[in-house]
């Protein structure tokens, strides 16, 4: 996108990266990933976070476009994760007399991943509440712990307005993507930021108290208008209510028995009026996205396979993401298949039981090596169920 006017006195510097294969070394981008960074001026120049290492080139050519042969004086850094700290020793060697505004996290994690190099003399250490004027403009500090790690902190600007976010409203892709926004923010959401949803509950307690008129994330487009729409979306997802009703049947299959039984599950449920069905083949398709709709709908059902006395593995590492995101708040349904001895509903039960308030229809099926008249008639017992809980 290059270098353009957010207001009269914030520009855009940040970049796009269409290169990535895989954010964060897990998630397909089909999108690529943009990695946002603003430009305050006033009297005094601040630079709102650095961007990754791959694109430390085109940052500094937009940070020096967008300076106009002015030096900055400060950099924000409110979130130090290598996407945004990334360009932080380019900044510094570029420009030897700015400060670096953080707070006591900030310094210690930036000398964990800059071995040999201190900052000392350059740290401008800020705690809740702290305020930075510019001139005009006047930034306030507020901490915003494990959202999505330990020393994130939110810039507030208050004379126009706006919240500079860190990870918490971001999303996948571009800058330049044309796309609906709540799809790809939703499976950032539950996949990065998920788990600390207490926290995120918290950081939207203290915005509630700010009149914010524009909300710019370090991923994602900038949010300038509707905002009551997106800080409702992330009051849902970060209380672990479910966005919507509908049911997402995971399947785990090694040679396709298993989901014969998921699509007719599908077919029934469907048939008897479910709202929306999301099915997932976890061999095949994006394990992110299974994520999302499990946490976007208000029903889950686990059909897998059994494997070597388990669960086969596809199914297992939906079952561990969810664990760590502290999956909880919903119906589920387990489904296993085995030939001779089925233990895949044993496995995938004892996941199960680690979730909190989950509401767990039973009994659960099991099929021995594919569907039979009895079987069948159990899956229609239980859409039944799912239809009506
Ligand atoms: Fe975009 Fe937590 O880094």
């Amino acid at each position: 996108m290059g270098v353009f006017n957010v207001t009269g006195a914030v520009k855009y510097v940040g970049v796009d990266d269409k290169d990535l294969d895989l954010f964060e070394s897990q998630y397909d981008v089909p999108n690529g990933m943009a990695y946002n960074s603003y430009v305050i001026i006033d009297e005094k120049v601040a630079v709102m976070d650095s961007v990754d290492a791959s694109k430390t080139d085109e940052w500094l050519k937009n940070l020096d476009e967008a300076l106009e042969g002015k030096k900055p004086d400060y950099l924000v850094i409110d979130h130090v994760e290598p996407d945004h700290s990334g360009s932080i020793m380019a900044f510094v060697n570029k420009y030897p007399e700015a400060e670096l505004i953080g707070n006591a996290k900030t310094f210690q994690m930036l000398e964990q991943f800059f071995e040999g190099v201190s900052f000392d003399g350059k740290k401008v250490t800020v705690k809740e509440g702290d305020e930075i004027t510019l001139g005009s403009h006047t930034l306030t500090f507020i901490m915003a712990a494990m959202v999505h790690w330990p020393e994130v902190m939110v810039t507030y600007e208050k004379s126009e307005g706006i919240l500079f976010s860190a990870d918490a409203f971001g999303k996948f892709g571009t800058l330049d993507t044309d796309e609906d926004w709540a799809c790809e923010a939703r499976r950032y959401y539950f996949n990065i930021v998920g788990k600390y949803g207490m926290q995120v509950q918290a950081l939207l307690k203290k915005a509630a108290a700010l009149d914010i008129k524009m909300i710019l994330a370090l991923h994602g487009p900038l949010l300038t208008e509707n905002l009551d729409y997106y800080i409702g979306l992330y009051d849902t997802w970060s209380s672990y209510k479910p966005e919507g009703r509908g049911i997402t049947v995971a399947y785990a299959s090694i040679h396709g028995n298993t989901k014969k039984a998921a699509l007719e599950l599908a077919e029934m449920l469907k048939a008897k009026g479910a709202e929306k069905v999301s099915l997932f083949d976890l061999s095949r398709d994006d394990i992110a996205e299974a994520v999302e709709d499990s946490f976007r709908y208000d029903r889950l059902v686990l059909m897998a396979s059994s494997y070597d006395a388990g669960v086969f593995p596809p199914m297992e590492y939906l079952l561990l993401k969810l664990k760590a995101k502290t999956y909880r708040n919903r119906t589920v349904a387990i489904v296993e298949n085995g030939s001779w001895a089925p233990s895949a509903g044993r496995v995938i039960k004892s996941y199960v039981d680690t979730f909190k308030d989950i509401d767990l229809i039973e009994p659960v099926i099991t099929i021995r090596s594919s569907l039979n008249n009895d079987t069948r008639a159990q899956l229609e017992e239980l859409a039944d169920k799912l239809v009506k809980a």
